[in-house]
């Protein structure tokens, strides 16, 4: 039995199709009956509760094979440094007294750096926790930035007819579609081909900057002349705000624009076949061109 978190998310949903397909047995873990609803009905077992609950986090472990865990949030929710902590102590308390022994969880690609990832660190804190459990089988799945982040993109270019964001228009990156992540976790989970506490990169096709990124959308969506604008100091905390981001947010996330744009959130892996996934932002673009002309 595969226990997976955030089940109706994009990583979770995902693992649970790619597992039920390989005919393998699934509790997902959710919120809502409704949203489960349709996982229920593909044949896995749902659990409907609060992710930050110790006590239904144990109970959906127990007598499970391995896990997949990780720590959503919803932008415009304040203390997002406080629900984070919540739901990371919840669920290593829940491992713990479940005595369940394989665990993945989903990370980000600079948990390695100490200060300046707004909101990774709370990633960083949550790898800690959980190389305190002794005995667990810990395998870290530390992602790139995610495609689906340019969802947010569509309301700006829609609006001002450039995109704009707080990082450096040309600051290579690491940028990966959720789907390759649940790919990646589903296989792990199945080979279950890991012992002790390892640390996994996914890299996604390829390195690209927002402005690359950019022009790629631009093409997709009829606006080949697209510009990417970064923004800076407080017309880029502005702008997050008024796109649904709590202030704290807001201000994590400009931390992190800073330090991946001064070119300090790097793979320490080095990008191999291993780490590099199919999606290439060619392809998810198709999928933003098609989501910003239902707009
Ligand atoms: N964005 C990036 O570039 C990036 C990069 C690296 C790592 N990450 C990490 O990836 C994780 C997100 O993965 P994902 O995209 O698969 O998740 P997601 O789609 O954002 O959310 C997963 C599911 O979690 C459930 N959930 C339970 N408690 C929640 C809460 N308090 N707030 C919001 N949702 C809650 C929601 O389902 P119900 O409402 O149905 O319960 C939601 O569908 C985060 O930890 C993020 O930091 C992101």
């Amino acid at each position: 039995m595969y226990v997976v978190m955030g089940a109706t998310g994009r990583t979770g949903h995902r693992i649970v199709e790619q597992l039920l397909q390989a005919g393998a047995p699934v509790r997902a873990l959710g919120r809502s009956r409704e949203r489960l609803a349709p996982l229920a009905a593909a044949g896995a077992e749902i659990r409907v509760g609060d992710q930050a609950d110790a006590g239904f986090l144990a109970d959906a472990f127990k007598g499970a094979d391995a896990a997949y865990t990780l720590l959503p949030y919803e932008l415009g929710a304040r203390g997002y440094d406080a629900a984070q902590d919540r739901q990371g102590e919840a669920i290593a308390s829940a491992l713990r007294r479940s005595g369940l022994r394989h665990c993945i969880a989903l990370s980000s690609l600079g948990a390695d750096l100490a200060v300046g990832t707004g909101p990774i660190m709370s990633m960083r804190r949550q790898e800690q926790r959980l190389r305190d459990i002794e005995g667990l089988n810990l395998l870290v799945l530390r992602a790139g930035a995610f495609m689906e982040n340019f969802y947010g993109s569509l309301e700006v270019v829609r609006a001002l007819g450039f995109n704009g964001d707080a990082f450096a228009a040309d600051s290579a990156m690491p940028m990966i579609a959720a789907r390759d992540i649940g790919d990646a976790a589903a296989q792990a989970l199945l080979a279950r081909d890991w012992n002790g506490q390892v640390v996994r990169e996914l890299l996604g096709q390829r390195d690209l900057g927002y402005a690359e990124a950019t022009r790629i959308l631009g093409q997709r969506i009829g606006l080949p002349d697209l510009a990417y604008v970064r923004l800076e100091g407080r017309e880029a905390l502005d702008a997050l705000i008024q796109g649904g981001f709590a202030p704290d947010l807001a201000a994590l996330y400009v931390e992190l624009a800073h330090t991946i744009s001064a070119g300090k959130v790097r793979s320490l892996e080095g990008r191999n076949p291993g780490n590099t996934t199919p999606t290439s932002f060619e392809v998810f673009a198709e999928e933003l061109a098609e989501a910003y002309r239902a707009m």
